[in-house]
C-alpha cells in the first residue's frame, strides 16, 4: 500500500518543482474536454469527468486507466472539483492530492532553457510562463543581464540572475502586450535596472526610449533595436550579436503575430501592411540566425529544450511570410483568431505600468493569442 501524503493540497510551487526533477507523479486533469483544448499542464492525463464529479458521482473516476504506482495530482480550473477527485481516489487507495487554486494559479508556473546563440558570448536563458505561454529571456554577459519582456514576479530573473553570477542592468519589452501584465516596471525598479521601451506615447510612466538602430551594451555582447511595426506600432525586436534575434510577436514559430488588437479594421490593415514589411526586413537577415519568439502557443515542456529555431526553418514553415503584400493583407485578415480575454484591461494596465490589486491570474487567465498562424 502507497504512502498517502497527509497534506492534501499541492501548490504550483511544488508541482513545479515535481515536473522540474521528473519526479514520479501523474497529473490528472479532470476538466472538459473544450476547458482542456485552450490549455493544459505538459504531460498530464486527461479523464473528462468534471460534470459526473460536480454531479457527485461516486464512480466519477472509476472507469478511468490512473497508474497506482506513482502519486496523483488532480487538475482543474480553479481548485474546487479537483478536491472531490483526490477525494475519490484517495478513497480507492490512491496518493491523491490536489493542486490548490487549479489552472488559473498554474499561469504563474515556468521553467527554463538556455537558448542557443551561436556566434556571441553571451548566454540566453528562455523562461518560459508555461502555464500562459510567455516567453521571457535573460540574456548575460561578462557579469551583466538584460531581461527582455518579463512576465513572471522580478525574484524568478533576480535568482537566475544570481545563479550565473549576472546583475540585472537594464529591462526592455519588445511591445506594450495585450495578453499579459508586464512585470518590467516592476522589476526594473526592484533591481535598480535601467528600464527600455520602444519609442512611443502610449505608457504614462518614465522609461528610457529606445530608437531603431540603438545598441545596448551587455558585458562584451551588443544588442540592436530593430524596429518591426505590424503587431502594434511601436513593436520592435531586438538582435543580439548578429546571431539571436527576440521577435517579440512579431514573428513566432509558426506563425506571424496578430495586427488587429486595440485597433479598427482599418488600422488592422495598415498594420498587417506594416507587418508585411517589417516580417521582409527580418526574413532578409541571414538565414542562420536564431529566432528566439516573445510567446508558444504550447505549454512548454519541462525538457530544458529551447522554443527557438533559425529563420531558414521558419521561412518553411510559415508559408505566410513568401506572399506577396496583397495576398498577405488577405491571409492575414481572414485568419485572426478570437480576441483574447480581458485584453482591453491588460493594455490600459501595462499602458498605466500597473498590476491589479490582489491576484493578477484573474486578468490573465486564458490562452495566448496573440499569433496569426
Ligand atoms: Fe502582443
Amino acid at each position: 500500500m502507497m504512502q498517502t501524503h497527509t497534506r492534501p493540497a499541492v501548490d504550483v510551487a511544488e508541482l513545479q518543482e515535481m515536473l522540474e526533477d521528473h519526479a514520479p507523479v501523474t497529473v490528472l486533469d479532470i476538466r472538459t474536454a473544450e476547458d482542456r483544448a485552450e490549455w493544459a499542464i505538459p504531460g498530464s492525463l486527461h479523464v473528462d469527468a468534471y460534470e459526473a464529479l460536480k454531479a457527485g458521482d461516486p464512480d466519477a473516476l472509476a472507469g478511468a486507466a490512473i497508474p497506482m504506482d506513482a502519486p496523483v495530482v488532480t487538475i482543474c480550473g480553479a481548485g474546487k472539483v479537483s478536491i472531490t477527485a483526490m477525494e475519490q481516489l484517495r478513497a480507492r487507495g490512491y496518493d491523491a492530492r490536489s493542486l490548490s487554486g487549479g489552472m488559473k494559479a498554474w499561469s504563474l508556473a515556468w521553467n527554463s532553457a538556455e537558448a542557443p546563440a551561436p556566434d556571441s558570448a553571451a548566454t540566453v536563458i528562455q523562461v518560459r510562463r508555461t502555464g500562459k505561454g510567455c516567453l521571457s529571456y535573460l540574456i548575460g554577459s561578462d557579469g551583466e543581464a538584460v531581461v527582455i519582456d518579463a512576465a513572471l514576479p522580478p525574484e524568478v530573473y533576480q535568482e537566475l540572475a544570481a545563479e550565473h553570477g549576472w546583475v540585472i542592468t537594464a529591462v526592455l519589452e519588445t511591445h506594450i502586450h495585450a495578453d499579459h501584465l508586464s512585470r518590467s516596471r516592476l522589476l526594473a525598479e526592484v533591481t535598480g535596472a535601467a528600464l527600455y521601451l520602444p519609442a512611443q506615447d502610449r505608457v504614462s510612466y518614465p522609461f528610457t526610449p529606445i530608437d531603431a538602430g540603438e545598441a545596448l551594451t551587455i558585458g562584451s555582447s551588443r544588442l540592436v533595436a530593430l524596429h518591426t511595426p505590424g503587431h502594434t506600432l511601436e513593436s520592435t525586436s531586438y538582435l543580439l550579436d548578429d546571431s539571436a534575434l527576440f521577435t517579440g510577436d512579431t514573428l513566432f514559430l509558426t506563425g506571424v503575430g496578430r495586427p488587429d488588437l486595440e485597433a479598427s479594421p482599418e488600422q488592422a490593415r495598415d498594420r498587417a501592411r506594416l507587418l508585411h514589411a517589417s516580417l521582409a526586413r527580418l526574413t532578409a537577415l541571414p538565414p542562420e540566425t536564431v529566432l528566439l519568439p516573445g510567446h508558444t502557443s504550447e505549454p512548454a515542456p519541462f525538457d530544458n529544450r529551447p522554443i527557438a529555431t533559425t529563420l531558414a526553418e521558419v521561412k518553411e514553415r510559415v508559408t505566410m511570410l513568401g506572399l506577396s503584400e496583397d495576398a498577405f493583407l488577405e491571409t492575414i485578415l481572414a485568419r485572426i483568431p478570437p480576441t483574447p480575454p480581458n485584453h482591453a484591461q491588460i493594455v490600459a494596465l501595462n499602458e498605466a505600468g500597473a498590476l491589479p490589486e490582489g491576484d493578477p491570474t484573474d486578468l490573465e487567465a486564458g490562452a495566448n493569442r496573440c499569433a496569426v498562424s
